[in-house]
């Protein structure tokens, strides 16, 4: 399943992040506003389970979510991503996968894994603002995986046509959300018009 989350108050905020002149802090402000605003989305068919309970006036039968969501960034601009989804499912664990993709040839390389338990029964989100050749999704998702994860969503920013082709081909069980689908990826790999590189504008490192 792929699914573009273009509402309007996300496309507005996308915008000001895609301006070149916006700086590092209204830039990680509205990452992590367009995250919050993603995950209830995301998070509409998250499986939920009868619970009898009592209100002041009478009891009844409530619902609650009845898996457990673990959400994966991938590092490091995966991070923007973390407390926007953290502030609508405040029960989630978090699990870190790193991943840095060669300037030249484009392809990721892992550097840190470290994942809480049970990921057979959790529902798995894998987050980061890019989706560019896809490599560093598909790496992360195999990552999950290997650790027994079997429901697993990726969310991301920005995707490139090449990067959602290169997941769903080598993932098509993984859901992937996107807030916006831009036009091609560039001759090093930026996508096109794009952001630049999330990493970089969220932690100013350039
Ligand atoms: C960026 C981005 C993705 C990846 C996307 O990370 O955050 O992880 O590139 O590209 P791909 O789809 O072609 O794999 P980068 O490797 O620049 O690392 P960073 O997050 O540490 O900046
Ligand atoms: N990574 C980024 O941060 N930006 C791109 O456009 C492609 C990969």
């Amino acid at each position: 399943m792929f699914k573009l989350l273009d509402h309007p108050l996300i496309t507005h905020k996308l915008t000001h992040m895609r301006k070149k002149e916006t700086g590092t802090k209204d830039f990680r402000e509205n990452l992590d506003e367009i995250a919050e605003l993603m995950a209830y989305e995301v998070c509409r068919d998250l499986p939920v389970k009868p619970v009898e309970i009592e209100t002041p006036v009478a009891p009844c039968t409530g619902y609650e979510l009845s898996k457990e969501v673990v959400i994966v960034p991938i590092l490091r601009a995966g991070i923007g991503l973390l407390d926007g989804i953290r502030r609508l499912v405040p029960t989630a664990k978090v699990g870190f996968i790193g991943m840095y993709r060669d300037e030249e040839t484009l392809i990721p390389h892992e550097y840190f894994a470290k994942f809480p338990k049970n990921l057979e029964d959790a529902i798995v989100m894998v987050v980061d603002p890019m989706l560019a050749t896809g490599g560093s999704a598909v790496d992360a998702i195999s990552a999950v995986k290997s650790r027994g994860a079997k429901q697993i969503k990726l969310v991301c920013l920005v995707g490139a046509p090449e990067g959602v082709k290169a997941v769903t081909e080598a993932h098509p069980d993984v859901d992937v959300y996107l807030a916006a689908l831009d036009d091609h990826l560039n001759e090093h790999g930026y996508i096109v018009p794009g952001l630049g590189d999330a990493g970089d504008r969220i932690f100013g490192t350039k």
